[in-house]
């Protein structure tokens, strides 16, 4: 499949005389995939996001969205169109006083006929699960709701890939899941390529791929069931792993031998059910 986005030996910093917060990275996010970076705080986890639709561009190496090169100056909406980001604060990604004209905001600032506004946005609330709040204020919603509505704004875009920096650390635990319900969504039924930061391993088990960092370095890149079945290496990055590896983890140091591989609720009751069996 080909790539969504290319990291090409990309290293940056924020001035001549800090250290480097990214150290030679590499990465393809393959279309359509479901990427989860993970790493702890200041591991420039937050750096890469803003690299993606150039809000950031590498000092050194490249990153590509498409065939397009980040460094292109010219090309900047474009790529504004194709990556849209979702940061950790809903607050400070609304700006109207009514659900459906936030949504159609960045539409109507790029000029697009009203009528089609309409479709789009109706589309993307819809996507959202937000169209019953679309007459609301939003500072009357809840931080999930809210969140979504930042996503219907970006949806409204059609853009190819969402990025999103912790978009539920702010979140109640309802309002957390209804979020990542509407991003596997958006990538499963609409084809959308998800790159997600998150702190929560829940959340990460849920992708295609994770990327684990570390003092902004890449240190693993692999599928949920390898990256936590490495119970002990997660751990002394200062990372938890899911529940369930850490309960087979937790009980295997007791002496008993559950495989950590079982990273799924039901992975995990199956493997419990079958170990109480005998
Ligand atoms: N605007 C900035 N100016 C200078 N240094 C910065 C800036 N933003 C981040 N840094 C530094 O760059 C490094 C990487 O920060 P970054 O925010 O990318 O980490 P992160 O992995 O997103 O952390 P967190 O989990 O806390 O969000 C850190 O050392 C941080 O202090
Ligand atoms: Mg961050």
């Amino acid at each position: 499949m080909s790539n969504m986005l290319k990291v090409d030996n990309l290293w940056f910093r924020y001035t001549q005389d800090s250290d480097w917060a990214l150290q030679g990275l590499n990465l393809e996010v393959k279309k359509g995939e479901f990427l989860c970076v993970l790493g702890s705080n200041g591991c420039g986890k937050s750096t890469l996001a803003k690299h993606f639709n150039a809000i950031l561009v590498p000092e050194k190496g490249d990153v590509w969205v498409e065939d397009i090169n980040t460094k292109e100056e010219e090309r900047l909406l474009e790529i504004r169109q194709k990556v849209g980001m979702v940061f950790q604060n809903p607050d400070n990604q609304i700006v109207a006083t009514v659900v459906e004209e936030d949504v159609a905001f960045a539409l109507e600032n790029m000029g697009v006929p009203t009528d089609e506004i309409r479709r789009r946005i109706d589309e993307a609330m819809t996507a959202a699960g937000i169209i019953k709040y679309k007459d609301k204020a939003p500072h009357n919603l809840s931080g999930g709701q809210k969140q979504r509505v930042a996503i219907a704004g970006i949806i409204a875009m059609r853009p190819d890939c969402i990025v999103l920096d912790e978009p539920t650390a702010m979140l109640d635990p309802y309002g957390r899941e209804m979020v990542i319900k509407t991003v596997k969504q958006l990538n499963k039924e609409f084809g959308i390529t998800v790159v997600l930061i998150t702190h929560y391993m829940n959340e990460a088990a849920q992708a295609d791929r994770v990327v684990v960092m570390s003092k902004g370095k890449i240190e693993k890149i692999g599928t949920p069931r390898e990256i936590f079945s490495q119970v002990e290496w997660v751990k002394s990055l200062a990372l938890d792993v899911p529940q369930t590896s850490d309960l087979a983890w937790q009980m295997n140091r007791q002496g008993y031998n559950l495989s950590t591989e079982a990273i799924t609720i039901e992975e995990c009751a199956a493997q419990l059910y079958k170990f109480l069996e005998e």
